[in-house]
């Protein structure tokens, strides 16, 4: 009933620019993905920074700015690096409760291009059990098209600042 097509998430390959830097990239991936996803209350970013996860980007609530490595729903994806799709988040061990709408949740990896996991993609839901197998593989899509528009930022910059 929810998921999100094939079409909406491509689309954003026009819409990021990889000559942007990182954070303008995340900034309208956020505003994108809040646009397009229906029944949801936060989607956003955390990326790995000094060992552990910081807040980057996102729309919703204000929510906690650091998360370590293997804690809550973000740290178990990065720590594994693989999808965490929760269908009842209060039945999650060690989940962070940052907006207490949440019920269900799904986070996907964004990785460097050795397959190393540089951050990740959360999205809550107010819903229970909101975000299906296809949405877990079509989120997993945008994070690729994502990460790579980043893979292209890094380079540039070092190459930038090289000059
Ligand atoms: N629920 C997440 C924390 C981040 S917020 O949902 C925005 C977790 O358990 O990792």
């Amino acid at each position: 009933m929810h998921n999100e097509t094939i079409s909406s998430v491509e689309q954003l390959s026009y819409l990021l620019d990889e000559t942007d830097g990182a954070i303008t990239i995340l900034a309208n991936a956020s505003a994108y993905l809040n646009d397009f996803l229906p029944q949801i209350n936060w989607v956003g970013f955390y990326l790995l920074e000094q060992g552990e996860l910081r807040l980057g980007p996102f729309q919703g609530k204000p929510a906690c700015t650091r998360i370590a490595i293997g804690k809550g729903v973000c740290g178990a994806a990065m720590a594994e690096n693989r999808t965490q799709r929760v269908d009842d988040v209060h039945a999650f061990p060690g989940h962070i409760a940052c907006d207490s709408a949440s019920n269900s949740e799904l986070v996907v990896v964004l990785r460097e291009q050795n397959g190393a996991p540089f951050g990740v993609r959360d999205s809550d839901s107010p819903l229970q059990s909101r975000f299906s197998e296809e949405d877990a593989r079509n989120m997993e899509r945008v994070a690729e098209i994502i990460s790579a528009k980043i893979h292209h930022t890094a380079r540039r910059l070092s190459k930038d600042l090289e000059e």
